[in-house]
């Protein structure tokens, strides 16, 4: 496994690769890397005959007050776990703007769920991908439904700005309790990693009566939040019905309906989700 850290040498890199007709399967990811990760190498290697992973925690998407400074990092964790999975390459830059002056803005899409309360975060996760793409080369990257908005939103980049290549969703990936895999969880004290299971649980609720005909959705989110709100520690952020990929509020089910919350533990925010009708 090859450890790049330089922009350029990562481009001619993926040149050659292009030349010798390699398919290059793309994993971006911010590091401490668990199995829902992994899970995204796994499709990666199965459509791909080189798999890079970039590893980076990209400021531009993190708010003022947000857990930058906070968020786990272990590289030398991270370089064994994706060694061990099959990655072929770790894209790990130090810096990735320099005196940058561009930024994708994805709009409508980006206002409401986590754009509603992270105004900042999709400008910075559609100009950091976009420039990922362009050091990186892929024909196809992998993208896990965990963060369902981020996937829409990249969807519609590559459509708008007519990126040849292809987005690989790969479904959630659950703790044995349920709870979402997600890098976030370590910094959960031990009370509040129990209770976090009250995100899956609301949401497999609301689906229980889906499938057993109550499609009230107001009531059934109503319900949904007071289970939120019964639970030590929790404050909840938002929880909302929106078609998809449009994320329009709705208040009927659609052909595609996404169920999607946050949470906070602490300081500590998790989301989590469900797309109805697939
Ligand atoms: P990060 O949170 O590290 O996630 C990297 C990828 O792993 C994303 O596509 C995310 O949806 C996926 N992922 C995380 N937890 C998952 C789980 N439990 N099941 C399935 N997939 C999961 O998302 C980002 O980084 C950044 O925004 C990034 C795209 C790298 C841009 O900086």
């Amino acid at each position: 496994m090859q450890i790049v850290k330089n922009i350029e040498r990562m481009q001619k890199i993926a040149d050659k690769l292009r030349e010798e007709k390699k398919i290059i399967g793309f994993v971006p990811t911010m590091g401490y890397l668990h199995s829902g990760h992994l899970n995204l190498v796994k499709l990666a290697k199965e459509k791909s005959d080189i798999v890079v992973m970039s590893i980076y925690v990209n400021p531009t998407q993190f708010g003022p007050n947000e857990d930058f400074s906070k968020y786990p990092r272990n590289f030398e964790r991270d370089e064994k776990l994706a060694k061990e999975e099959g990655v072929d390459i770790i894209f790990y830059p130090e810096s990735m703007y320099k005196d940058n002056l561009t930024f994708v803005n994805v709009e409508n899409i980006t206002k409401l769920l986590c754009g509603e309360s992270r105004p900042t975060h999709f400008r910075g996760v559609a100009t950091i991908v976009s420039k990922l793409f362009n050091i990186v080369k892929p024909h196809l990257a992998v993208f896990g439904q965990k963060d369902a908005q981020q996937v829409a939103v990249i969807q519609k980049m590559i459509d708008d700005l007519n990126f040849d290549i292809k987005l690989v969703l790969s479904p959630i990936i659950r703790e044995k309790d349920g709870l979402a895999i997600s890098s976030r969880n370590v910094n959960l004290n031990e009370k509040d990693r129990k209770n976090a299971t009250i995100l899956v649980e609301s949401l497999r609720f609301i689906k229980r009566q889906i499938d057993e005909g109550n499609t009230n959705l107001k009531e059934l989110i109503e319900q949904a939040k007071k289970m939120i709100e019964l639970t030590p520690n929790a404050k909840l952020d938002y929880y909302s019905v929106v078609s998809y990929p449009e994320i329009r509020k709705i208040d009927k089910l659609e052909k595609k309906t996404l169920i999607a919350l946050a949470v906070y533990f602490g300081k500590v925010r998790l989301i989590d989700n469900m797309i109805i009708g697939e």
